[in-house]
């Protein structure tokens, strides 16, 4: 079998539901494995929740609930915010599963037999709400000296198994000096180092059995440390001891994510030592990402502060107009797009807001509706013929970057890069005002124009699929392309439109009015793009410039050669003027005679089937025919019309 690009997140504690600072690490996640399916990579995305912690036990009790029926239904809702986000994980492990369990105790085992597991008495510091035990020396002011929790602490004394920790160290630290880039960023790695070397101690990995968590074998009084025990879900749902094949393609894990808090301690250090202990290959990546703040405080339930993903999507959905499904894409975008991933990043609804509306709904949402309203207006919503697209360049450029910005695993500038591509697609339509294509009639170089722009939103909406799946899908759509499967190198290709369906343009991020206020309109209709207003409207000079008068058709006859023409005689007041008419379609010669038109006066005269017409008569046109414009009562010939 394969192998599988395996991308994990942290199994997340069910004492309550995730705010936007877990559910990060899983987004990203999932946008790295989406971004490996779209690149043709064989791609496994492990998720799950963590459900021995004592203080799952302890939230359950104080609900009156068994722990279990308790994680049971919270499982469930993490299983559901993870559905509404659009997130597409392959497993998702829960610790309270026998596939976990007994493997966890297999391990336990192995471990004891081989001495890497003893049994002693210990004494330390405990802080339940950060499942840790802490030396004294190591308390501030006698509490946690987790900076985020300072709660107190308890001491604990009894005989329990220790896993020998203080055996790894030095491996540890060659492994480290060996692979730069197993652990990132850069200043997270050097934090490691620096608890690595200053001495590793062995770490009790058992508790008292109080009827929660996973029994020691052979000592059905103790139950093991909820880290240890939660460690191991990345290789028993990998396999590891139950199905080899599946192991085999899965392990060693690519990428695994966490947040800064776990990643020194217990993923960069606890979690290797284990695995060689078990004589496993390390995964290739660990990536401890900063955390998401609000007023420069870390988002937690515990402060207060939290903000949902669902909350946040719903607002935009009512403050915007947009779908719900956008919404949730946006939510995604934002999180992937705000922060250079591994720093912290400081959440705000005028930030959030702030994004959509310039990177959304100015940048990509103006290039689609502008492209598609265009389209409509000038080739009747008809895709254009293939031809050499313009923008392929920026295209290639946007692709190489974006592949960096992913194997960097810095999704921020990936989507840099799409939008980078997406700015020269608005100046490309700027610069080439392809209204002006139209208006004179320079039809290949409209078509070429047109077919630039849809390939850079096609090219948009592939690249904006790892982090948008609902929203890349949607302009996929509109351009007819609904179904089709997503290829990373199908983007540029020699016909991108080959049998595409109905191009149907529809709005997709409808501003929102204020920075972070509310709007009270709707959704915007298909609007023209800027440009094409300032071709509709022109200036009250501009209209000063046509000289338009009152003119009475003094005679009609038939051109020579020229089917549908008329020669007019025209009485413009002060003069009489020839002026050629495409009227005999529409009306007898002797039913125009004597009739009052409007005309241009001052259009430069032209010569037609050798006939110099000086001026122009209006008319107007719909379903029934061609109607030619008459004052609604009699003025004299030459009377100004303003
Ligand atoms: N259960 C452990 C992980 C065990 S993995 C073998 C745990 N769970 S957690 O639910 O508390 O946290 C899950 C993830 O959310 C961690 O990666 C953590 O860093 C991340 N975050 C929690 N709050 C966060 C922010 N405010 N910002 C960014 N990420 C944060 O720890």
């Amino acid at each position: 079998m394969s192998k599988k690009n395996y991308i994990t997140t942290p199994i997340y504690y069910v004492n309550d539901v995730p705010h936007i600072g877990n559910a990060y690490t899983t987004i990203i996640a999932d946008c790295f494995s989406r971004y490996n399916k779209l690149m043709g990579v064989p791609s496994f995305f492990l998720t799950g929740t963590d459900e021995h912690a004592t203080k799952v036990a302890a939230a359950a009790h104080s609900k009156g609930l068994d722990p279990k029926d308790f994680v049971d239904s919270l499982s469930a809702s993490f299983r559901k915010v993870w559905q509404d986000l659009d997130i597409e994980y392959d497993d998702f492990i829960r610790t309270t599963e026998p596939r976990h369990k007994d493997v966890v105790q297999a391990i336990f085992k192995q471990l004891l037999d081989q001495g890497d597991i003893y049994k002693g008495t210990y004494k330390g510091w405990y802080c339940s709400p950060c499942e840790t035990f802490f030396l004294e020396s190591e308390l501030v002011d006698g509490c946690c000296p987790n900076p985020e929790c300072r709660r107190p602490v308890q001491l604990v004394e009894e005989e329990n198994y220790y896993f020998r920790l203080s055996a790894y160290g030095d491996r540890l630290l060659a492994y480290i000096r060996e692979h730069p880039d197993f652990l990132m960023p850069e200043s997270r790695k050097n934090e490691v180092v620096g608890f690595i070397k200053q001495g590793l101690k062995d770490v009790s990995i058992t508790r008292r059995n109080t009827g929660w968590g996973i029994p020691v074998p052979g000592d059905e009084g103790m139950v093991i440390y909820v880290w240890f025990d939660a460690l191991i879900n990345y290789i028993s749902a990998a396999g590891y001891l139950s199905d080899a094949d599946r192991f085999t393609s899965l392990w060693p894990a690519d990428l695994q994510l966490m947040g800064k808090d776990i990643f020194v301690r217990f993923h960069s250090t606890f979690w290797p030592a284990m695995l060689m202990a078990l004589n496993l290959e390390l995964p290739k990546h660990l990536i401890g990402h900063g955390f998401w703040t609000i007023d420069g405080e870390k988002i937690s339930k515990s402060k207060g502060n939290a903000v949902s993903p669902a909350q946040m999507a719903q607002e935009l959905s009512e403050k915007s107009g947009a779908s719900p499904e956008v919404s949730r894409d946006v939510v995604r975008y934002y999180l992937a797009r705000e922060t250079t991933f591994g720093v912290d990043g400081d959440f705000s609804f005028d930030t959030f807001y702030g994004r959509y509306n310039s990177d959304l709904a100015n940048d990509l949402g103006n290039l689609l509706n502008r492209t598609l309203g265009m389209l409509s207006s000038y080739n009747d919503g008809k895709l254009p013929a293939p031809c050499q697209g313009e923008l392929r360049k920026e295209i290639c450029d946007a692709q190489t970057a974006y592949v960096r910005g992913m194997e960097a695993f810095a999704p921020n500038q990936a989507l840099d890069a799409v939008w980078t591509m997406i700015n020269a697609g608005n100046k490309f339509i700027q610069d080439k005002a392809p209204w002006q294509l139209k208006k004179e009639g320079r039809k290949e170089e409209l078509g070429s124009v047109m077919f630039s722009a849809l390939e850079t939103i096609r090219a948009a909406a592939i690249m904006i699929s790892p982090f948008m799946p609902n929203t890349s899908k949607e302009i996929l759509k509109q351009l007819g392309l609904s179904g089709r499967p997503l290829l990373w190198d199908d983007i540029i290709c020699s016909d991108p439109f080959e049998n595409a369906g109905e191009v149907k343009a529809q709005p997709i991020f409808p501003r929102i009015g204020g920075k972070g206020q509310a709007k009270e309109t709707k959704p915007e209709k298909q609007a023209p793009a800027a440009e094409e207003k300032k071709e509709e409207y022109i200036s009250i000079e501009d209209f000063a410039k046509l000289d338009l008068r009152v003119g009475k058709i003094l005679s009609a006859e038939r051109i020579e050669g020229a089917d549908k023409l008329y020669k007019l005689t025209v009485d413009l007041g002060s003069e009489t003027r020839t002026i050629c008419a495409g009227m005999a379609p529409f009306y007898e010669a002797d039913y125009m005679v004597g009739k009052s038109i409007v005309v241009i006066a001052n259009l430069q005269p032209r010569k037609i089937r050798g006939v110099v017409s000086h001026g122009m008569m209006l008319a107007g046109e719909d379903e029934n025919g061609v109607k030619f414009l008459s004052p609604e009562a009699e003025l004299a010939p030459g009377s100004k019309i303003r």
